[in-house]
C-alpha cells in the first residue's frame, strides 16, 4: 500500500489559499485539504528518500483496484495477474463490485484519504487529471518514450492519458458502449432485421410485443438507464452536439430540442418494459437476454464476454451492431490503470507492469477475453471478432465520430456525471416529470458546474473540455 507523501507541500501551499492556484472549484478543494490532512498525519514518519534499488530487488507485488467482477471481467483481469506473474509480479487483487465503477470511485477516494492508495488503480476519464493535479500519480513519461506509445497509440487515446504534458496513466482497451444485441433465432423466426434507427426500433419492438416477447432487456439501475439515455442522445444529434451537451454542459444544448426528443424516447422505452422496472446489475440483464427473456439488448461490448459465459456466441445465438442511428460513431469507454507515487520500491514493478500492458500481444488477449478493442493503431482486425472489428474500424476513423460515455467517465468530472445520472433517472423513474421540466433541471446543473469549474485547475486545459 502506498502513503501519498508526494507533492505535500505544493498541495498545502494550495489549501492554506495560495494565489496561483485562486478560484479552485471548492469540491476539489476539498478533496484536496482533506488529502493533506490525511497525508500530513502519515507524515509523522518521513518519507523513505527516493533511493533507485534495481529492479530484481524491488519488491514485485502490486495492489490492483478495480472494478471487473463479473465472471467474465473476473478472466479478463486473472489473465492481466497471470502475464504479470510471468514477468515476477504479484497481482494482489482489490476487486469492487458494482458496474461502470460506481462503488470503486469512492472507495479510491476513501482509501486515499485514509493514506492506504493502491498501487495500482483503475481510473478513467477526466478523473486522471484530476488526480495527477492533486500530485498523487506516477508519472509514466520514461516508460512512454522508451516504447515510443506515440506511434501506436491512437491520438484520442493519447490525449486521454496525457496531462500537462504527463503520461499518467496506462491504457488497456476501448468499449464501445452503443452496441446493439439481438437475439438471431428469433429474429429469424420472425422475420425481422436489425433496426438501423429508432423508428426501425419502435417497428421491432412492436413485433416482438405482439409475438409476447420483452423487446429489450434493461435494467431501471440509475447508470443504465443514463446510458440508454446517451446512446439515444447520440442518434438524435452525432458527436458534436453529444460533446456541447455532456462535455461542455451547455445549458442551450440541455434546452435544444434534440435532447428534449431524446428525452421522449427514453419514456418511450420505459413503456416497452412492460412495467418490469427491475434493479438489475448488468450481469443480471446479460443473464436475461441470453436466456432469450428479451428480444434486444443494449449494453457495452463487454457484455459479449458475459454472453459467452452464458454458452451463447456471437453471429449463431446473438447478433451485433451498432444501437439505432449511431452506426457511423462510436460511443466509447477507454479502460486505464493509473499507478499511485510514493513508494519508490515499488516503482520498478509499476513500470514494468506499464511497458507489458501496451504490448501487442497483450493488446490483442486481453481485449478478445474483455470485449474490448485494443488501444494500437497497428492492431489486426483480422484477428477481432465482427463486432470488435467494426468498433475498432469505426474509432480509427478519428475524434469527428467519438463520443466520450457520460456514464463511463469519459465525458465529465464525477460531480457532474453523478448528478446528471440522477436527474436522468429521475426522469425516467418518475412519468409525472415533463421533458421540459426535466432539460430545464440539466440546464439549471450545468450553469452551476460551469460556475464551479470557471478558473479551476486544468479548466483551460483543451484537454480536459474537448
Ligand atoms: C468499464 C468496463 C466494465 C464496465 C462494466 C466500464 O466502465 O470500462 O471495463 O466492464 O464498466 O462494469
Amino acid at each position: 500500500m502506498i502513503r501519498p507523501f508526494v507533492n505535500v507541500v505544493r498541495v498545502s501551499a494550495d489549501c492554506l489559499g495560495n494565489r496561483r492556484r485562486r478560484g479552485a472549484a471548492r469540491l476539489r478543494r476539498a478533496l484536496v485539504c482533506g488529502l493533506v490532512a490525511a497525508c500530513q498525519t502519515a507524515a509523522a514518519t518521513p518519507p523513505a528518500p527516493p533511493v533507485p534499488l534495481s529492479p530484481e530487488a524491488a519488491p514485485a507485488n502490486l495492489q490492483v483496484l478495480h472494478w471487473w467482477t463479473s465472471a467474465s471481467e473476473r478472466k479478463a483481469a486473472d489473465l492481466l495477474a497471470a502475464r504479470l506473474a510471468e514477468e515476477r509480479i504479484q497481482w494482489q487483487d482489490a476487486a469492487i463490485p458494482g458496474g461502470a465503477g460506481i462503488g470503486a470511485g469512492k472507495v479510491l477516494k476513501g482509501r486515499v484519504l485514509a493514506g492506504d492508495a493502491p498501487e495500482v488503480t483503475q481510473m478513467i476519464g477526466p478523473s486522471i487529471a484530476e488526480w495527477a493535479d492533486l500530485g498523487l500519480l506516477l508519472e509514466l513519461d520514461n516508460v512512454a518514450a522508451a516504447g515510443n506509445w506515440n506511434r501506436f497509440l491512437f491520438p484520442s487515446i493519447e490525449a486521454l492519458i496525457v496531462h500537462r504534458k504527463h503520461v499518467m496513466a496506462v491504457p488497456l482497451g476501448i468499449h464501445r458502449v452503443n452496441t446493439l444485441y439481438y437475439n438471431r433465432a428469433l429474429f429469424a423466426r420472425l422475420k425481422l432485421a436489425p433496426p438501423q434507427n429508432w423508428a426501425e426500433f419502435e417497428a421491432v419492438a412492436n413485433r416482438l410485443r405482439q409475438a409476447g416477447i420483452l423487446p429489450l432487456a434493461q435494467s431501471s439501475e440509475a447508470w443504465q438507464v443514463a446510458a440508454l439515455f446517451e446512446n439515444l442522445v447520440l442518434a438524435e444529434s452525432g458527436p458534436a452536439f453529444y460533446r456541447e451537451l455532456f462535455v461542455q454542459l451547455s445549458s442551450a444544448a440541455a434546452a435544444d430540442h434534440r435532447t428534449g426528443e431524446a428525452l421522449r424516447r427514453l419514456r418511450t422505452a420505459k413503456g416497452w418494459l412492460h412495467g418490469r422496472l427491475e434493479e438489475r446489475s448488468w450481469p443480471e440483464v446479460v443473464a436475461a437476454f441470453a436466456q432469450g427473456r428479451a428480444g434486444m439488448m443494449i449494453m457495452g461490448d463487454w457484455a459479449k464476454s458475459e454472453l459467452a459465459e452464458h454458452g451463447a456466441a456471437l453471429d449463431r445465438d446473438y447478433g451485433c451492431a451498432a444501437a439505432p442511428g449511431t452506426a457511423a460513431y462510436h460511443l466509447y469507454s477507454v479502460d486505464t490503470l493509473a499507478m499511485f507515487a510514493g513508494d519508490y520500491r515499488r516503482m520498478p514493478a509499476q513500470e514494468r507492469m506499464a511497458r507489458l500492458l501496451v504490448t501487442p500481444a497483450l493488446q490483442a488477449d486481453f481485449n478478445a477475453l474483455k470485449g474490448g478493442v485494443p488501444v494500437r493503431r497497428d492492431a489486426d482486425p483480422a484477428r477481432m471478432d465482427s463486432c470488435a472489428r467494426a468498433s475498432w474500424t469505426t474509432f480509427a476513423k478519428g475524434v469527428a465520430v467519438q463520443a466520450p460515455s457520460l456514464v463511463h467517465r469519459m465525458a465529465t468530472e464525477e460531480p457532474s456525471r453523478d448528478a446528471i445520472i440522477a436527474e436522468v433517472h429521475r426522469f425516467f423513474m418518475d412519468d409525472r416529470v415533463p421533458v421540459a421540466e426535466a432539460q430545464r433541471r440539466l440546464g439549471a446543473l450545468f450553469r452551476l458546474f460551469n460556475l464551479k469549474n470557471q478558473g479551476a485547475p486544468g479548466a483551460q486545459d483543451t484537454d480536459r473540455r474537448r
